[in-house]
């Protein structure tokens, strides 16, 4: 029978003998599934395993520093690679969903590129991808976010690269990556993690993506989270955010009208992604969550929540 511990064993059994001593790269992003492949691999080849964590300036508040400390502090050989302002400035103008993903996915192929020349002689490219990842990719009529948005998770590096790749995550569904990740020791906070999307905030920030857009949502979106973490709720959601919508609203503040930014609220109940239900957060969390933001958020006057179930609304906004 399949436990989590057998699986360790073999598969780092097998991880050794087929890499031996050649060099590996791996992407970490702050997951679940790349953090257990490289705890994985770590195990297996030591440091001829070297993890690079992009920075694409997209990412949640603090999110790249407190999680790169955290790669450092598990003994993982990592390299933080701040990319902010090329991926930015890639998405300069841009407010066409596709065309952000496309931008980041283009980006974060030359950034990892530069990068993994870098490491010298690196054979292989391993990969957190997980089994709904492999079902996504190869069927015909895919998942919702396969087919209707282009998730660049599986497949996403070029050919010209000719890394053999290894996947050690491969035939896993998430919470048996989860369990496998307990298993070897990686923290339960990291484990628990919402899942969150490679293009992050881009697709949260309907239309045009500026720097400041990007610092408004972060601390709209650190308030949520950080607020759903204290009630006691992050673990009953499987996935929440802040949407920036393209909207200006009316409001007064003393005697003066004000015309500003409007965030809307989502937090989904799901196994998968998808299909969501909308959560029936308590109403005090919420006052309490509109409150916090408009009043420590500088240019945010209105708050609302997503009520809506993906089909038809998908979890994220683009
Ligand atoms: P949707 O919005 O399609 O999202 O209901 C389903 C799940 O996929 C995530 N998502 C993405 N992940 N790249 C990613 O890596 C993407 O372009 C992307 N778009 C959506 C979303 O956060 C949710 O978990």
């Amino acid at each position: 029978t399949w436990t989590p511990d057998s699986f360790v064993e073999t598969t780092v059994a097998e991880l050794k003998a087929k890499i031996g001593d050649e060099k590996v790269i791996l992407g970490l992003s702050g997951g679940v599934d790349s953090t257990v492949a490289a705890v994985l691999l770590h195990k297996a080849i030591g440091k001829h395993l070297h993890c690079i964590f992009v920075n694409n300036g997209l990412l949640r508040k603090n999110e790249f520093q407190s999680v790169l400390d955290q790669y450092e502090g598990m003994g993982l050989n990592v390299k933080g690679v701040d990319a902010s302002a090329r991926f930015l400035d890639s998405l300069e103008g841009e407010s066409d969903p596709e065309k952000k993903r496309k931008a980041i996915g283009r980006v974060f192929i030359e950034v990892f590129d530069d990068e993994s020349h870098l490491v010298e002689d690196a054979k292989w490219l391993a990969q957190g991808t997980i089994y709904p990842d492999v079902i996504e990719s190869v069927s015909a009529t895919g998942g919702p976010s396969a087919t209707i948005k282009s998730h660049h998770n599986v497949g996403g590096l070029p050919d010209y690269m000719k890394l053999k790749v290894v996947e050690p995550l491969r035939m896993l569904f998430k919470d048996e990556v989860r369990r496998v990740g307990a298993s070897l020791g990686i923290d339960k906070e990291l484990l628990g993690r919402h899942p969150f999307p490679g293009p992050g905030l881009a697709i949260r920030i309907l239309g045009d993506i500026t720097r400041e857009n990007v610092a408004i949502l972060q601390e709209v979106d650190a308030i949520f989270i950080n607020g759903l973490k204290e009630w006691g709720l992050y673990d009953k959601v499987w996935q929440a955010g802040a949407m920036l919508l393209p909207v200006n609203s009316v409001g007064v503040m003393g005697d003066e009208r004000t015309y500003e930014k409007c965030v809307a609220l989502r937090a989904v109940e799901s196994t998968d992604g998808m299909t969501a239900d909308w959560v029936n957060l308590p109403y005090e969390f919420l006052q309490k969550t509109s409150n916090d933001i408009i009043n420590k958020v500088r240019g945010v006057n209105r708050v609302v929540y997503d009520i809506s179930s993906k089909p038809p609304a998908t979890i994220e906004w683009e």
